[in-house]
């Protein structure tokens, strides 16, 4: 299996530098292999995250960072944001698609990384922060390999899911 392309950012909890995760997230999905479309929908979902970890967790304190670690593989991509806050409970978080919560125009982040990418895990670790893991898989064709069974290509018709 080919390594793995790695980055890791640590920014400070500063509306400008918000940028630079989104874009980092655009190349890196890139390097996935993913297209255009999917790399930005992948930049979006990193861009909540890394706001919310500003915002909620880091109360936009410009003393305490946000680490945002990417990793490009064949087929996908993962991103973990890591901010210092102390956490939320994701079950009391309001429903935005309940009743009045749909005219508001906050509450959407979640949803919009859930979304854009295929998986979205909370972990909060007592003395490390808050950490959210985006991992979104690429869909394409199997390249020849000889390390492949034929049979396993044969049973997907050559498309990888
Ligand atoms: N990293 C975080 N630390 C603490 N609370 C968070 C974090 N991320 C999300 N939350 C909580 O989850 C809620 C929903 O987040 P989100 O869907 O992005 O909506 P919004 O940020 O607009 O409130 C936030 O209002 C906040 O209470
Ligand atoms: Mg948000």
């Amino acid at each position: 299996m080919a390594s793995a392309t790695t980055v890791k950012l640590v920014l400070s909890s500063t509306v400008r530098v918000i940028d630079v995760a989104h874009a980092a997230a655009e190349t890196m999905a890139g390097i996935a292999g993913f297209d255009e479309d999917d790399a930005l929908n992948v930049a979006i979902a990193v861009r909540e995250a890394v706001i919310n970890a500003m915002l909620h967790g880091n109360k936009m304190d410009p003393t305490r960072k946000v680490e945002v670690n990417l990793r490009a593989g064949a087929r996908s991509i993962q991103i973990r944001v890591r901010d210092h806050g102390i956490g939320f409970d994701l079950g009391a978080t309001p429903d935005p698609l309940a009743g009045d919560n749909l005219m508001r125009t906050t509450g959407r982040g979640i949803l919009v990384m859930r979304a854009f990418v295929d998986s979205v895990e909370f972990k909060y670790r007592e003395g490390r922060g808050m950490e959210v893991t985006l991992t979104k898989k690429r869909a394409g064709r199997v390249a020849a390999s000889a390390a492949r069974p034929q049979a396993a290509v044969m049973e997907n018709g050559g498309i990888e899911r």
